[in-house]
């Protein structure tokens, strides 16, 4: 090392990275957050700090030179995506042979790109998911520990029923209930609030001017703004960002070495840096976190690593569709993006649907009810290390979906059946396709609890080395992830700081 050491480091700054940061820097613990993408705080020539979904720039996409979004044309055309110049832009598409994810770049990871809702698990599926973790603990403790600490809010019932932006929603709970499917609210860490005051007029507008997975300038609770920001609070956690962790490698003392590269927004390579730490945290998301950990083992820098490392990868069950709706069944010109409501159908026995009424804010009206499923799908994926090029692949095969796209056929045959409505087919590229399988939001697993780690995140085989991000989620949660990811991380952190970190 070059002389630079820090007690304790957290590689990434999502969900996992802040919970450990947070608890770290409470209990006294200097402790250095490294982030590949930028600081989200400063405003680009429009005045804003992100752009919005219609015209979306430079500052949209993570290093590519034209954007990807995930509803990528309409009526077939490709008149969504947008010639960029390439940056470190907050939202990258991460494309794998058969399956491409969605993941945030930035100071709050996934916070800034996401859609915020705030569900946690129903308790039967996370027993099943998770057996070594007890529960009662979960739901009693960390759960309501990690929803208070994200400002997990709650819409307003009355306003809902009232307000044009929630049409879309209204009008999907109405489809699904006359095939018999109940919906539910979700929370969210939107403040609803300030959504109302953006509808009154009284606050400038996010989710009410089409902002969420290019970031929103307002009204969302990101990481950046809870956490982290109790975390920076402490006086012992930093953050360096633009700062990419490449490789990780152990001294005799027990102490890990990082090498770390660090670049400019426009992807000019400023430094290359080692930094060493007796404590290592990785929360660098599920493809991150597991490439760092496969690279090592797979260049014999941490020869004992298990054979676990990279497998036990899933998408929690992704995928999304659209329906057609009558003439006299619009679904509004204005339409938040934040969403409110879910179809739960999670306890039918033969296929469990979890879906989220997606709003499609075209600022026009298309007709369109869009949906995100999470299914339960048993396959599971496996990353390999490819020597050739120092990065890692995906070995999941389409087909591997099948049994999540028969989940949400069988779900939405029903809806359409009911109403005499049709699926869209012209929403997910250039042919015909009404079942977007091929890439997800909600990547989890690669370094499994229990299986990669012991049942706290411990890396098997090494000392101080720690997974806390949705890496150890072995590929399904039957909801939207970030508050297991959460509650999880704050579960591990607490016992490793009471017997590793204090104890030391
Ligand atoms: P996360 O991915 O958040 O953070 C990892 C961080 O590490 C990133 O900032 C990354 O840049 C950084 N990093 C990676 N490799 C690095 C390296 N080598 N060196 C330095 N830094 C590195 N979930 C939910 O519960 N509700 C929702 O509504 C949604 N909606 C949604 C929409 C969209 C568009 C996306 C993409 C995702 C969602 N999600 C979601 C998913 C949710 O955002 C996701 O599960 C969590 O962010 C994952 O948290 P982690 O802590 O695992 O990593």
């Amino acid at each position: 090392a070059d002389g630079s050491f820090v007690p304790a480091v957290v590689i990434g700054t999502g969900y996992g990275a802040a919970v450990a940061a947070l608890r770290l820097g409470e209990a006294g613990v200097e402790t250095l957050m490294i982030e590949m993408g930028r600081q989200w705080d400063s405003p680009g020539a429009d005045g804003n700090v992100f752009p919005n979904m219609l015209r979306p720039d430079e500052r949209s996409t993570w290093f590519k030179s034209r954007t990807e979004a995930p509803l990528g044309s309409f009526l077939w055309l490709d008149v969504v995506n947008r010639d960029i110049t390439p940056y470190a832009g907050v939202l990258d598409r991460v494309n794998f042979d058969q399956m491409s994810v969605y993941v945030g770049r930035g100071v709050g990871g996934g916070s800034l790109v996401n859609g915020g809702m705030a569900v946690v698990p129903k308790r039967a599926y996370f027993e099943e998911v998770l057996p070594q973790v007890d529960a009662a603990e979960m739901y009693d403790r960390y759960f309501p520990r990690a929803n208070a600490t994200l400002r997990v809010n709650h819409i307003d019932k009355g306003w809902f029923e009232e307000t044009e932006w929630y049409k879309f929603a209204r009008v999907s709970r109405d489809q699904a209930g006359k095939a018999g499917l109940g919906t539910t609210f979700v929370p969210n860490v939107y403040d609803w609030d300030h959504m109302r005051r953006e509808a009154a007029g009284q606050a400038p507008k996010s989710a009410l001017a089409t902002e969420v997975i290019y970031g929103n300038n307002h009204g969302k609770m990101t990481l950046d703004k809870t956490y982290l920001a109790a975390a920076l609070g402490t006086g012992k956690v930093t953050i360096k960002t633009l700062h990419k962790v490449g490789a990780i490698r152990q001294q005799r003392d027990g102490s890990y070495v990082l090498t770390i590269e660090e670049i400019d927004p426009y992807g000019k390579r400023v430094a290359t840096k080692e930094i060493s730490c007796t404590y290592l945290f990785l929360g660098a998301g599920s493809l991150g976190s597991t490439e760092l950990l496969l690279r090592a083992r797979e260049t014999g820098a941490l020869p004992e690593l298990s054979g676990e490392v990279g497998a036990g990868w899933g998408p929690n069950g992704n995928i999304m569709t659209a329906r057609a709706n009558h003439i006299w069944n619009p679904t509004g010109s204005k339409q938040s993006s934040i969403p409110a409501l879910g179809i739960d159908d999670w306890n039918n026995p033969t296929a469990p649907v979890f879906a989220e009424i997606a709003p499609m804010p075209a600022g026009l009206e298309t007709w369109v009810s869009l949906y995100l499923a999470i299914t339960k799908n048993p396959e599971r994926g496996t990353f390999v290390y490819d020597k050739a090029t120092g990065r890692m692949s995906l070995r999941w095969t389409r087909d591997q979906n099948k049994p999540a796209v028969d989940a949400a056929k069988s779900l939405f045959d029903r809806i359409n059946k009911a109403n005499s409505t049709v699926y869209r087919y012209d929403l997910f590229g250039p042919r015909l396709k009404n079942f977007a399988d091929d890439f997800c939001y909600h990547p989890l697993g690669g370094l499994v609890l229990g299986k990669a780690t012991d049942h706290y995140g411990r890396v098997s085989g090494y000392k101080n080395l720690y997974v806390t991000d949705g890496s150890l989620i072995p590929g399904s949660i039957g909801v939207n992830p970030f508050v297991t990811i959460t509650a999880l991380a704050e579960r591990n952190i607490e016992r490793v700081i009471k017997q590793d970190v204090a104890a030391s």
